[in-house]
């Protein structure tokens, strides 16, 4: 069994061209202003969405993104289904294939999206894993495209920064930066840097635009940035060491100090959900709540556009 030629799958932003990334940017502004012009693009179809791991936004975006585009989707909590009894995934990503159009999977261990995607015959999205979260990241581009005005040229050397934990939002960050070419600049506690095999390559590549930078001072990263950008200190599935993390995060918070080295009005982006006093001020957070809520909101047009894209072939 393999994947017809013209069906793909969304797992890593790695695995997409910048041209095609653009082309996905450019229909979720389409989708977002004209959506009744989409309403029937998906309909009949239908995207079962796997859950392992909790959710509002990509639950909420996903399943309402597909009834308006007339398609529908389906929840499969892993409580309430053969995935949470250990049916493996190569048997649900063949049955899966058999009834709905495309599958999204939200889970621990990025290998079991790999191996859902190699077995099913339609596409499959990664709704986050432990390594990535590209449906995010893609959104936070699309964000930061909006609000500022840019093209996608624009983001050639565009400074932003990511204060915190080097975990799967670093990681989609770093595979941002390699495609749309801004400097990224990281600041984490030593011990929680992103995933070494992609700071490897990201050190073979980068070159000219789409420069990493990991730093230990959070103020070195904030320095001259355009966008500052924050997730959780400890993760899903890191409950058990939040009150450890809380002591080697603490200063790896986005609040008036970091906003004052950054440049003057900058962006300040949160994947949510926030913990406030930690990894950001709550009047910080107050402060750009319009924009936090915006990049929230964008994820259901993001989305549709990769469910059109993805699911209409
Ligand atoms: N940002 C994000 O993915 O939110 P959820 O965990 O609520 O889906
Ligand atoms: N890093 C966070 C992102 C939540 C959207 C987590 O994995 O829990």
């Amino acid at each position: 069994m393999s994947k017809a030629d013209n069906l793909k799958d969304f797992l890593d932003l790695a695995q997409w061209s910048r041209s095609e990334l653009g082309a996905l940017l450019d229909l979720a502004a389409d989708l977002k202003a004209v959506p009744e012009k989409f309403s029937q693009a998906l309909a009949g179809k239908s995207l079962a969405m796997i859950f392992k791991k909790s959710s509002t936004r990509t639950r909420v975006s996903f399943e309402v993104g597909m009834f308006q585009l007339g398609g529908q989707a389906i929840f499969m909590s892993s409580a309430h289904t053969q995935v949470g009894r250990g049916e493996p995934l190569k048997d649900t990503a063949r049955v899966l294939s058999r009834y709905v159009d495309g599958i999204m999977i939200r889970t621990f261990d990025h290998a079991e999206v790999e191996t859902l995607a190699q077995y099913a015959t339609v596409p499959v999205i990664n709704g986050l894993t432990d390594f990535l979260h590209p449906c995010q990241v893609l959104t936070d581009i699309f964000t930061i495209k909006e609000r500022l005005g840019l093209d996608l040229g624009d983001f050639d050397g565009l400074k932003i920064a990511y204060i915190g934990d080097g975990n799967n939002m670093a990681n989609s960050w770093i595979n941002a930066a390699l495609r749309f070419g801004f400097d990224l600049k990281i600041a984490c506690p030593a011990g929680y840097e992103p995933d070494a095999a992609l700071l490897a390559q990201v050190n073979r590549q980068s070159s000219g635009s789409g420069r990493v930078a990991v730093f230990l001072d959070p103020l070195s990263a904030a320095k001259g940035a355009v966008v500052l950008n924050t997730d959780v200190w400890a993760s899903m599935g890191q409950e058990d060491e939040a009150r450890e993390r809380r002591q080697v995060f603490a200063g790896y918070q986005i609040n008036e100090k970091l906003l004052k080295i950054a440049a003057p009005d900058p962006l300040v982006l949160h994947c949510l959900p926030a913990h406030r006093g930690e990894e950001i001020t709550a009047s910080v957070f107050e402060k750009y709540q319009d924009l936090i809520f915006t990049q929230a909101e964008n994820r259901m047009h993001v989305q549709k556009a990769l469910l059109v894209t993805l699911l209409n072939r």
